[in-house]
């Protein structure tokens, strides 16, 4: 009876064991990752801490796929900004109408990904800590105008001729305030085709790519005519 009693507990022991030893084995298929992180805590320069901010996603960007039925063009990109440097509107509806939205468009913006329901790719946001979207994005209402008006959006800077040489690094053709997370427009699968970049993984792109002063001089500073 005692030996029945010890075999039996030790049959009871081992099927645990396999368990166990199964769910965590199942527990570890389900998120086989390796992070690949760099230590930025000692290298990042306060005015272009944001250059580092996605470089943890450097390599999967260069390994992935591109999906070119999902790709953004520059075209759908200035589809939802009213002028250049504009934030874009929400193209798609949301839930939690009464939200500043935080963590409920975080969900989806933080690090981009495919959603079947809008069947699209997340645009990453590049100011993931600026948590009051509502406060600069809004839902589209209307797509006519109140009023006649003759207001025109100024032409966004061209892609592709801002390089010295031919195979010099182009200049950075844009302003870099709230642009500092170069990786959010430039890599990963909502990246617009036209600038999408080839060498995610040399994450300290200002080292070769500096910006163009023209554009910030040609513009005058705004004065109201009343
Ligand atoms: C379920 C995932 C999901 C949630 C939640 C979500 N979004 Fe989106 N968002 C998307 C997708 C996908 C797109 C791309 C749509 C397209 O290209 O048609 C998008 C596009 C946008 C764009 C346009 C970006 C551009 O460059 O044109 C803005 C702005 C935006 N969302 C803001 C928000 C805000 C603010 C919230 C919270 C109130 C939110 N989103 C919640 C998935 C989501
Ligand atoms: C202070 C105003 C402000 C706040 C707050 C803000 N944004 Fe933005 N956002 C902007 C502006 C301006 C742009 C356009 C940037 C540009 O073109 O340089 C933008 C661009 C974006 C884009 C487009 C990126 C792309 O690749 O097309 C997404 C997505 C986005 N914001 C999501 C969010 C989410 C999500 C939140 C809240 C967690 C948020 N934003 C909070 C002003 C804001
Ligand atoms: C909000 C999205 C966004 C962010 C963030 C951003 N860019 Fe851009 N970038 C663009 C767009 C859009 C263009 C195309 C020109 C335009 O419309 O302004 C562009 C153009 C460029 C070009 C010119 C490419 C060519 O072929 O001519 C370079 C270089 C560049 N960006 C570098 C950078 C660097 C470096 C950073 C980080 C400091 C950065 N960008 C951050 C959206 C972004
Ligand atoms: C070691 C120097 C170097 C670094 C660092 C670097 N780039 Fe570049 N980049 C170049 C050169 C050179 C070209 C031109 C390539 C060509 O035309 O063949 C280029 C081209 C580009 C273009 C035009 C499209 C393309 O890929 O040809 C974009 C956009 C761009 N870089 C963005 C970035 C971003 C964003 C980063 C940071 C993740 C970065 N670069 C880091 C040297 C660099």
């Amino acid at each position: 009876m005692k030996r029945l009693g010890i075999i039996s507990l030790f049959i009871l022991l081992f099927s645990a064991f396999i368990a166990v030893w199964n769910y965590s084995y199942y527990q570890g298929l389900e998120e086989a990752y390796i992070p690949k992180t760099y230590d930025t805590s000692n290298l990042i320069i306060p005015s272009e801490e944001g250059v580092f901010k996605r470089s943890n996603f450097a390599y999967d960007y260069l390994e992935m796929s591109v999906d070119k039925n999902h790709q953004r063009s520059l075209t759908d990109y200035y589809k939802n900004r009213a002028f250049y440097g504009a934030p874009p509107n929400i193209p798609h509806p949301t839930s939690m109408e009464g939200t500043i939205g935080e963590n409920h468009c975080l969900k989806c913006h933080e690090n981009g990904g495919f959603v079947k329901k809008f069947n699209a790719f997340a645009p990453v946001s590049p100011h993931p800590e600026m948590v009051n979207c509502r406060q600069c994005h809004v839902d589209k209402k209307t797509s006519t105008v109140f009023k006649e008006n003759y207001f025109k959006m100024s032409s966004p800077p061209s892609v592709g001729d801002n390089k010295a040489l031919l195979t010099s690094p182009p200049m950075i053709p844009h302003q870099i305030q709230m642009r500092e997370n170069c990786l959010s427009c430039h890599a990963g699968p909502s990246a617009p085709k036209e600038i999408l970049v080839t060498h995610p993984e040399r994450v300290n792109c200002r080292q070769c790519h500096v910006p163009s002063s023209l554009k910030v001089n040609e513009m005058e500073t705004f004065k109201r005519k009343n």
